[in-house]
């Protein structure tokens, strides 16, 4: 059983015991059970106390019994919180760490709760596409009050526990215990043991909210701020129903709403994404136990744009980090860009003066590399060429201390090549951070063929105390989400070519779910990037056919934001997107060129060619292994590239589709002559999965 009972000068220690985060597990519901009926039949007890093992009282649901028997295994959080909630002597929850999900509604339960100071409190379900499922949307009102709980609910957010214990009117928390918990605990039930009637959450009513348009406002809000998410809106009709029903018939309620939801294709992306971020961390052939390096010094080359957000987020963590340029003038611009950044956060209240000369104060700058050499770890950030990288990568193999890690963050250059310029190929890792650096929560970890285990078991470490979600890609052109991209926008250009406007395909994708079209985002990272991929590829791979219209839009000049104007117009110092009519004459006299009479594209269709470009790419990447798994893909593309969250990324999308299904559209999108017949063809790995009724998820 993962619950240990004690009795304690006739009080009940009921601790759970299931490590990492004591989950509610069949085995900790079943002792949870098994100690409040021994301490109901032992006449020497007069109160009980459920407290958590180690650093947590609850974490809430097992997540390893996600998906299996035992989730739903007798007895269930329902039967268990009943019992708790039915014991005729006192139960006292006593918190610290964590109470979360089912956590905090097993202490709702109980009949009273004490806290620790600090501790994270939450209903964190809304964030896997569910409400909460063991009253917690009816019972958390009654303690905190509407307003308080819909924050709580439709948000999942975790709140400090001296907070809640310190708001005016909270019934949520009977006493704060400052020192030890469980003293404070059994002190505080020896208090309560005589008293009768015993308390009840299920006694409190629910005020209605003063404006009586509260939940309608929330629902207008959520639908703005939580876009085409199901779950937050179904969180204010609980919360909702909580101000009109008696606590049984809102449990009831709220049931319905949970059953509904938990098996809904919403859900199961949600929870696809969660499940794939801790998959993502793990490396087939690299053990857990990998010894790691020391990372407590780090080195940057160059504060350009990559660098300098590169810095910030080792910075944050509390990292040292020494900058290297070339000249004085490079290094004040990017330490001043630094700094900027910094001082605009202090400015919107989400930084502290102190906090910001803190993290200046970890940051040095150097223009030689003798000032770098005992750095942990060197990420160099200097231009995309490869003559430079391998100048760069020959000094730091000649200075730098054994056993420091190599990292580049080339976007394109084949990091194979770049390990093979030192003595130390093993060393050597790509780190591939997305722009702006310092807030974009992907990093591809590029493993070439050379990369000792021990350095990627490291670096996915250090990506985790950067607060980087890090999925490991092999090398190639692209990388995993630079390679797929492509597809994506020839797409885009084939659909332009047919008739489409640039507005019609953004709108469509966006409309979709996707954050930003292909062509506002063009115009946001820069047209002249894809253009200088172009050129390669013409040389390259001179049979792989592109629309003309990106080449013509940048002989306009027409890079983007930067230069005011792109496949839009853009108003000075505005970002606001405006139709072009210069683009729309480029198009019309293309096409004309082409002989081609544009025809009307439906949204479905548009939708369709692009996220299943996405798809067949996605499906040669697993094929070659550069991915090893589908859900590393569709991380990349949740945490990089503005998939909608709610779709699960391209990959899961194409299995709720049914691959079957893909294939078919794919043979059919292949029968247009202005598109790439050969691109169609579906990758080998797609086709089989496809014939044998599979999918590329397994877990799914
Ligand atoms: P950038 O042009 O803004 O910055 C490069 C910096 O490196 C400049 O400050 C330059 O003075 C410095 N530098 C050049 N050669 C140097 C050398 N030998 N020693 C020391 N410093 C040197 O370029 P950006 O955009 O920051 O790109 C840097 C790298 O990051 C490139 O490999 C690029 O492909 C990659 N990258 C860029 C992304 C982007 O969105 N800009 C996204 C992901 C990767």
């Amino acid at each position: 059983m993962s619950t240990t009972y004690n009795v304690t000068d006739g009080v009940a220690v009921i601790a759970l015991d299931n490590p990492p985060v004591n989950g509610l597990g069949q085995s900790t519901r079943a002792g949870i059970v098994d100690g409040i009926a021994k301490a109901n039949a032992d006449a020497a007890v007069s109160a009980i106390v459920i407290i958590g093992s180690g650093k947590v009282f609850c974490g809430g649901a097992d997540i390893r019994e996600f998906g299996s028997p035992k989730a739903g295994a007798e007895p269930n959080l329902h039967v268990v919180i009943e019992q708790v909630e039915q014991s005729g002597k006192p139960v006292v929850a006593a918190i610290h760490g964590v109470a979360m999900g089912g956590g905090l509604e097993l202490a709702l339960g109980c009949h009273y709760r004490v806290v620790a100071p600090g501790a994270q409190i939450a209903l964190p379900e809304v964030n896997i596409g569910i409400v909460p499922g063991a009253g917690g949307t009816q019972r958390l009102p009654r303690v905190l009050g509407v307003d308080a709980a819909l924050q709580m609910i439709t948000t999942g957010a975790s709140v400090p526990s001296d907070k809640l214990a310190k708001a005016p009117g909270q019934k949520l928390f009977d006493r704060l215990v400052e020192g030890d918990l469980l003293a404070g605990a059994l002190a505080f039930a020896k208090d309560v043991a005589a008293v009768r009637p015993l308390p009840s959450v299920r006694d409190l009513s629910v005020a209605a909210p003063a404006d009586a348009e509260a939940f309608n406002k929330a629902r207008a809000e959520l639908a703005k701020t939580r876009r085409n998410l199901e779950a937050p809106q179904r969180c204010v009709d609980c919360v909702e129903a909580a101000t009109k029903l008696d606590l049984n018939a809102g449990i009831a309620f709220e049931r319905e709403v949970f059953e509904k939801l938990v098996t809904s294709d919403q859900a199961r992306a949600l929870r696809h994404a969660f499940f794939g971020e801790r998959a993502a961390s793990k490396i087939p052939d690299v053990p857990a136990d990998t010894p790691l390096r020391k990372i407590e010094k780090v080195a940057v080359i160059g504060a350009g744009t990559m660098g300098g957000g590169i810095t910030m987020n080792f910075l944050n963590a509390g990292i040292p980090v020494t900058i290297l340029e070339m000249k004085q003038e490079a290094v004040d611009r990017g330490v001043g860009i630094i700094r900027k950044n910094y001082e605009a956060q202090v400015a919107k209240g989400k930084l502290s003066q102190d906090k910001l000369d803190a993290r200046m104060a970890l940051l040095t700058t150097t223009l030689s590399y003798d000032d770098i050499a005992q750095a942990d770890m060197v990420i160099e950030a200097v231009f995309e060429d490869m003559g430079v990288k391998s100048q760069v990568f020959t000094q730091l193999d000649s200075v730098m201390k054994p056993g420091a890690i190599l990292a580049s963050n080339t976007s394109t250059l084949d990091v194979d090549k770049i390990a093979e310029v030192t003595k130390r190929p093993a060393d050597v890792v790509g780190l591939h951070f997305f722009s702006p650096a310092n807030v974009m929560r992907l990093l591809e970890v590029v493993r070439s063929k050379h990369t000792a285990k021990d350095v990627m078991a490291t670096v996915m470490a250090v990506a985790k105390k950067i607060k980087k979600v890090a999925v490991v890609s092999g090398v190639c052109d692209g990388f995993i989400g630079n390679r797929m991209i492509e597809q994506y926008s020839r797409q885009a250009g084939f659909l332009l070519d047919e008739g489409c406007t640039p507005q019609q395909v953004d709108k469509a994708v966006e409309k979709w779910g996707m954050a930003m079209g292909p062509f506002r985002m063009g115009d946001l990272a820069g047209n002249d990037i894809g253009w200088a991929i172009r050129k390669r590829r013409y040389q390259e791979k001179p049979n792989m056919r592109y629309s003309a219209t990106a080449d013509k839009l940048c002989e306009l000049g027409r890079f983007g934001q930067k230069t005011g104007a792109g496949w839009y117009d853009y108003e000075a110092g505005k970002r606001e997107p405006v139709p072009s009519a210069v683009v729309e004459e480029m198009l019309v006299k293309h096409r004309e060129s082409l002989g081609i009479t544009p025809r009307q594209i439906s949204d479905e269709e548009i939708v369709g060619r692009l996220i299943l470009a996405l798809v067949n790419e996605g499906a040669h990447i697993l094929e070659e292994g550069i991915a090893s798994k589908a859900s590393d893909i569709d991380m990349v593309y949740l945490t990089g590239y503005g998939f909608p969250l709610f779709r699960g990324g391209p990959m899961l999308y194409a299995d709720m589709l049914g691959l079957g299904k893909v294939v078919e559209q794919m043979a059919a999108y292949a029968k247009n002559p202005r598109d790439d017949a050969s691109f169609w063809q579906p990758a080998p790995v797609l086709a089989k999965l496809a014939a044998e009724g599979k999918t590329f998820n397994n877990a799914a």
